[in-house]
């Protein structure tokens, strides 16, 4: 039997070495690699290491060295063919039956490589003829280099329905029809595929053209015209750039991954070489585990609009059954309405490397995403079939610890979002801020400095409230030396009248008059001096109680919320928590009314006369 050795590539490819192997030998981690003892000889430290990208293993030890299919012969003694099939059963591809015509599309492919290299000269010499103006144009405006069209072979094809077919007419008509440059329809003369277009050849990993990407110069439909799939282009199965971004991976140890083919590009001109796109299509199970190859965690850049997003959403959803352990996708968000070209060419590699920076993890993605869909305020529906798809979601994982994880990981964050803790804790602070912004907040220095002048018009107060004055939570310096020369004052004579006060405070080196503001002080009833001062000192007395009272329960509350925020890191239960916050909720009224009393007094002393 014929075994292609593209076939056996595939096959190989499709193989995760590290894995076939850790199913018979304790294997470990080691940077891009895996460790073990090797099993080909005998050794207490391990000098057997796996490359999962190269697919092969090597042993510095011993010198055993091979790949997936060599691993079932030598270390598990099967047959060739035996090890082929295994290993086929496991990758899902069906082992081609004994056929001649094997070798025979083994030299076709041969052809048609050869075909598509004549076909990438070709374009690329129209593209520098007198013909190709229009297309180096397009790329000039849109900022590519001389130098990354030279890398990335830009190309141009002619707006004619027979050019390429009589240049490349020594590769035969089939070959040209076969390799997707021409169209044939029915019996009538074929014709060349791409007219008109701006050529961008796609490349297999080992850098061959296998096949074309033709955008439009300027607006028109289809904006980008692909090669069909052909006997060497798989779409689905293709990266574009993976040539370039494969080596370039293992200098930065990441992979972007792009939606279009000049979003890679722009961002390769950019700096950032390591970066692939799926060609047009949403991103297969095949390109992941491709990608994954070359990196555990790539990272997915796709459009800031909508449809980016959602098909973000896809890949997301997509690589769920496929993931294993240390693999998974991250995802790069861009402002909305920018593609990954539009961002680096405006704002610079720097910018984009700070998008980069704030990677969202896989689970946090979806996560966002079903919480999006739901609207601001879901019902008890809403939130029910929130977590019944959150759960469906991580069911879809193959991987059972992983499923586990994803599953607790969307669980906490949906209580969090929506449990009776967070509930409470919100209710909570809701009236906790109630209680600072009122009655208070930003009058106190004002209202303060108006007490204090108070105090000097009606000095009985002085005594009268000695210690509730002591305990004022004033926190201008001067209006505490104010207070406690008030106090002193008060401590040392009896009967005090106005004057002496006044007199006696000079006398202690405190100047209080300067600081009146009469536009603010003038308001209160215990500024003015009144025939009877009856409501006055009241007032004046009430306004004392309410600050002192509002710094309390103010303390308190904070106390309050300080616990609840250590009880809301505990894993309390929720019906216990609830009562624990009941409590404080009660509390709250309890201060709540309590403020309500407060503005009450505040408006009193302000209105009297
Ligand atoms: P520019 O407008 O040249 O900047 O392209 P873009 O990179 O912004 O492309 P867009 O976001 O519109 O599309 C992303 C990818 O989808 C492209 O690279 C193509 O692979 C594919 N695509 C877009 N439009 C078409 C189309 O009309 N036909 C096909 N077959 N593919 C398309
Ligand atoms: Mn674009």
């Amino acid at each position: 039997m014929a075994l292609s050795p593209q076939w056996l590539d595939e096959l190989r490819a499709r193989i995760t070495l590290s894995s076939l192997i850790g199913r018979t030998v304790k294997i470990q981690k080691a940077g891009r690699e895996y460790k073990a003892c090797c099993p080909f000889h005998n050794e207490k430290t391990p000098s057997f290491t796996i490359n999962d990208e190269k697919g092969f293993y090597h042993c510095f030890g011993c010198g055993a060295h091979g790949d997936a299919i060599s691993w079932m012969t030598e270390q598990r003694g099967l047959g060739f063919m035996d090890a082929v099939k295994d290993l086929a059963a496991e990758a899902q591809m069906e082992v081609p039956a004994p056929d001649p015509r094997a070798a025979q599309r083994q030299e076709v492919r041969a052809t048609l490589h050869n075909v598509m290299a004549a076909a990438q000269d070709w374009f690329v010499e129209r593209f520098n003829s007198a013909e190709g103006a229009a297309a180096r144009d397009y790329l000039k405006n849109r900022g590519i280099s001389e130098k990354t069209i030279r890398e990335f072979g830009f190309g141009f094809a002619p707006n004619s329905r027979g050019q390429l077919k009589d240049a490349l007419s020594q590769h035969g008509v089939d070959q040209l029809i076969e390799a997707g440059l021409l169209i044939k329809v029915d019996d009538r003369e074929p014709y060349d595929r791409f007219r008109g277009r701006l050529m961008i050849p796609i490349r297999d990993p080992r850098g061959r053209v296998i096949a074309f990407g033709g955008r439009i110069l300027g607006d028109g439909e289809p904006k980008y015209l692909n090669s069909p799939d052909t006997p060497l282009f798989d779409k689905g199965r293709t990266l574009y750039n993976l040539d370039k971004a494969s080596p370039a991976s293992r200098q930065t140890g990441r992979i972007l991954v792009v939606e279009g083919y000049m979003d890679a590009i722009a961002l390769a001109q950019a700096g950032f070489a390591e970066v692939v796109a799926p060609l047009g299509t949403a991103l297969t199970e095949h390109q992941i585990e491709r990608i994954w190859k070359m990196v555990e965690k790539p990272i997915i850049c796709f459009d800031g609009d909508a449809a980016g997003q959602k098909a973000s959403i896809r890949a997301a959803l997509r690589a769920l059954p496929l993931l294993r352990p240390a693999h998974s996708l991250q995802f790069a968000t861009l402002p909305f309405g920018q593609d990954p070209d539009d961002f680096v060419k405006n704002k610079g590699k720097a910018a984009f490397e700070e998008i980069l920076s704030k990677c969202e993890t896989l689970d946090s993605r979806i996560w966002r995403n079903e919480l999006a869909r739901i609207g601001p305020e879901p019902g008890p529906d809403a939130r029910a079939e929130l977590l019944s798809r959150l759960q469906n979601t991580a069911k879809s994982i193959a991987d059972v610890q992983i499923g586990k994880e994803y599953d607790r990981t969307f669980r906490d964050a949906f209580y969090e979002r929506f449990g009776l803790k967070r509930q409470y804790f919100e209710k909570l602070k809701a009236a906790v801020n109630d209680v600072y912004d009122h009655p208070l907040e930003g009058r106190h220095k004002a209202l303060h400095r108006a007490v204090m002048l108070g105090l000097m018009r009606y000095p009985t107060v002085l005594k009268t409230k000695f210690e509730e004055i002591g305990k004022l939570p004033l926190e201008d310096e001067f209006q505490k030396t104010w207070s406690s020369s008030l106090l002193d004052i008060a401590l040392h004579n009896s009967d005090l009248t106005e004057d002496m006060v006044e007199q006696l405070l000079l006398d202690a080196d405190v100047s209080p008059i300067a600081k009146r503001d009469f536009q603010k002080d003038l308001g209160y009833s215990f500024y003015k001096h009144h025939d009877d001062p009856t409501k006055p000192i009241r007032d004046l007395e009430l306004v004392i109680d309410a600050i002192n009272y509002d710094y309390e329960a103010k303390s308190e509350l904070a106390l309050s919320i300080s616990k609840l925020e250590a009880s809301m890191n505990q894993d309390i239960e929720e019906v216990h928590l609830s009562k624990v916050n009941d409590n404080h909720v009660s509390k709250l009224r309890e201060n709540d009314e309590a403020s309500r009393r407060l503005r009450e007094i505040l408006d009193l002393a302000a209105t009297g006369t």
